[in-house]
């Protein structure tokens, strides 16, 4: 087995005999595993900011990692966080999950069931501590923050995919050429997420699931409007739909001919 640069001995021992999550779950693991500068474009890791400790959620051991990086030149902070499942439970994935609404998603835990590492990034903005795009997208000034911009609409998450899937096989000792399966998930604005990283880095991923995507705003966010307008114009107004929890609620999976709305029973979409 060809090792990648830097992995360390205990990330080897990891793959060879299923060492515990305790054993390579160290901040000197973490940090021989990361890239040197140079190796990603424009991203330059800071090793002395990255921390490891296990956690727990629901019943998945992980080892829950940050990472601090800069773009050279800018003098800015990115902190990235990943989840790495059990050596045991690793199966050679990595998953990506969009956020909703101008989030990008602040978990890192949505893999674990599947085996995969998981990944969230602060944007360089603040996104894991809930900051949301439209909080950032204008200087007090008036003029438009384009760092923020471009992290959101792509770059970071971007970033966050090819850092962490370096940094994952350096961490279990994988080789660095070998696969490393890699899957989107998201809806909605996760669902645009995931066509712009199709888009700007599809051969990162080998799947992706974009639902809803919430893009071409030109013509979206009219579709939005067009309801109140309709309403106006025939001075009509439906009554409020029945409570989630009312029995005359129409049923999810309602088939096409029973979720036909009338006045009385609103159709109910789906939801993300
Ligand atoms: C990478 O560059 C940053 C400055 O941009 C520096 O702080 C850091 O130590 C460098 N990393 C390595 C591994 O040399
Ligand atoms: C993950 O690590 C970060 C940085 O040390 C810490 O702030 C956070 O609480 C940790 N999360 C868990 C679930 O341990
Ligand atoms: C607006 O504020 C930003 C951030 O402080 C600054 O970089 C930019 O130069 C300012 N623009 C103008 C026109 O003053």
């Amino acid at each position: 087995m060809r090792l990648q640069t830097g992995a360390s001995a205990v990330a080897f021992a990891a793959a060879a005999s299923a060492t515990s999550l305790s054993e390579v779950c160290t901040v000197s693991n973490v940090k021989a595993a990361l890239p040197s500068n140079g190796t990603i474009l424009g991203v330059n890791v800071l090793p002395s900011l990255a921390t490891a400790n296990t956690a727990t959620s629901d019943s998945y051991s992980y080892c829950n990692v940050t990472v601090t990086y800069t773009h050279p030149g800018k003098g800015d902070t990115v902190v990235v966080k990943y989840a790495l499942p059990e050596p045991s439970d690793y199966k050679k994935r990595f998953y990506v999950a969009g956020g909703g609404g101008y989030t990008l998603s602040s978990t890192s835990t949505g893999g674990l069931e599947y085996g995969a590492v998981g990944g969230a990034t602060s944007a360089g903005y603040g996104a894991l501590d809930g900051t949301t795009y439209d909080e950032v997208v204008l200087y007090g000034n008036g003029s438009i923050n384009w760092d923020a911009t471009h992290m959101f609409g792509y770059q970071a998450l971007g970033e966050m995919t090819k850092l962490g899937k370096y940094f994952t096989k350096g961490f279990y000792g994988q080789s660095a050429s070998s696969k490393l399966y890699t899957y989107y998930e998201g809806c909605s604005d996760g669902g645009r997420e995931g066509m712009s990283q199709i888009q700007r880095y599809g051969d990162e991923y080998d799947g992706a699931i974009t639902g809803a995507p919430a893009f071409r705003y030109g013509q979206q966010q009219v579709n939005h409007l067009l309801p109140n307008a309709v309403e106006h114009t025939l001075d009509y107004y439906p009554p409020p739909a029945p409570s989630p929890r009312s029995s005359t609620r129409p049923s999810r999976h309602a088939t096409l001919s029973t979720a036909v709305p009338t006045a009385s029973s609103p159709v109910v979409t789906s939801v993300c």
